[in-house]
């Protein structure tokens, strides 16, 4: 089903595309009006090509469910690396536009999306594409654009698990709406802390949780139009008490964490709301914070929690162990 799905879309698409291509042709053969110079003035040209050629499949603005095909901004990460040189990186795109059946770069995005027809470019729109791909940044998909700068290996295994292309049924698609608020609120508070950590040390990031850690989460919540929370079972802050139910799925997600399988996310569909759990789990940078007191947490920053959070529970951790959830409600799709 799933193929046949992908067939239709893909063909369909490729008609697009080809007109494009033709439309394309023609273009650069007729004169070109006086607004179209100026407007080709003000704007690289191969930003729009690649708009309108790329990005039907490769769109930044696609939800996580309607994405077809790998984000250009991830393509960019996969290709270019500090030492590429603008006249490689064009090379290589026109080596796969030219032939996308070839060893992918990026095998999780074939598993994923299904692999790249091949359309037929002229060199002269690719080469215009790659020159504007390498100078410029490239526009991200909210959910998980940041959350790929701090976490790139996390992000991929997040895609990887969760099949957006071809999230089907109701529950599947809420956990892929529910999984990119996380993204998103992770990615904020992510590169905050980051942030904070190399400005201030862990002992100066403490106060910036403290301040920032719940209006940051807000914040998201506004710009996704969801009511995003981390709670726990053994809060640093109190505001933060998992209540019955979550405390349920907490233990639940323990003993999975702890028999070492594959964590999906709980997804509770009510009249017109949806319940999201997942869970949130510890590395080594967290244990200057949430580590034990004087191994991994340093006596200063432990002063300053101890003075901010005389209930602190949120110590004693190791790597890979639940420290919480994210608890998340949204509205159902108005179908
Ligand atoms: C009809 C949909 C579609 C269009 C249009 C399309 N792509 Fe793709 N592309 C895909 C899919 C699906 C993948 C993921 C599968 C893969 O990596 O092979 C992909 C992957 C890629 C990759 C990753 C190759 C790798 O190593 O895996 C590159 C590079 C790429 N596309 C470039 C482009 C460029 C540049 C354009 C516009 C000129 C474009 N694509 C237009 C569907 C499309
Ligand atoms: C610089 C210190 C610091 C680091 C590093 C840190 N945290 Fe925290 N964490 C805090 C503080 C302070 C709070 C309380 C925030 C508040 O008052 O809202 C907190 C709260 C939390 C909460 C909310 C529940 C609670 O206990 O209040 C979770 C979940 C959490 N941290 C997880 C993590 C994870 C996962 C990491 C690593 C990826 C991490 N933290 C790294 C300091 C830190």
């Amino acid at each position: 089903m799933r193929k046949i799905i992908l067939f239709l879309l893909s063909s369909i698409l490729l008609t697009i595309g080809c007109k494009d291509v033709k439309a394309l042709k023609e273009g650069t053969d007729k004169e070109s009006s006086k607004e179209e110079v100026l407007e080709a003035e003000a704007m690289h040209p191969g930003k729009g090509l690649m708009e309108r050629e790329c990005y039907i499949c490769h769109n930044p603005k696609a939800s996580e469910v309607h994405m077809i095909a790998p984000p250009m901004a991830m393509i960019k990460l996969h290709y270019i690396d500090s030492g590429t040189t603008k006249e490689q990186f064009t090379r290589a795109m026109v080596h796969w536009l030219n032939d996308p059946q070839q060893e992918s770069k990026i095998p999780y995005a074939v598993e994923r999306f299904g692999s790249m027809p091949y359309i037929p470019y002229p060199e002269k729109v690719i080469e215009q594409i790659t020159d504007y791909m390498y100078d410029h940044e490239l526009d991200r998909p909210d959910w998980f654009a940041d959350y790929l700068e701090n976490d790139k290996q996390g992000a991929e295994n997040t895609l990887e698990k969760y099949n957006y292309a071809t999230a089907g049924n109701a529950e599947k698609r809420y956990a892929n709406k529910g999984l990119g608020h996380t993204l998103a609120a992770k990615a904020q508070l992510g590169r905050n802390l980051m942030k904070a950590i190399n400005e201030k040390g862990a002992q100066g990031a403490v106060e910036f949780c403290n301040v920032k850690a719940i209006p940051l989460t807000d914040s998201v919540s506004v710009m996704r139009n969801a009511a995003i929370k981390r709670v726990t079972d053994k809060p640093r802050n109190p505001q933060n008490q998992a209540s019955g139910k979550e405390l349920e799925h907490i233990t639940f997600f323990k003993e999975q964490i702890a028999s070492d399988k594959n964590v999906e996310p709980i997804v509770e569909i009510h009249d017109d709301e949806v319940s999201f759990y997942y869970p949130i789990t510890t590395n080594t940078m967290c244990l200057q914070c949430h580590g034990s007191p004087n191994e991994q947490i340093e006596p200063e920053t432990l002063a300053v929690l101890r003075n901010l959070y005389p209930k602190d529970k949120a110590i004693g951790y190791e790597i890979n162990e639940l420290r919480g959830i994210w608890s998340i409600n949204f509205e159902t799709d108005s179908e």
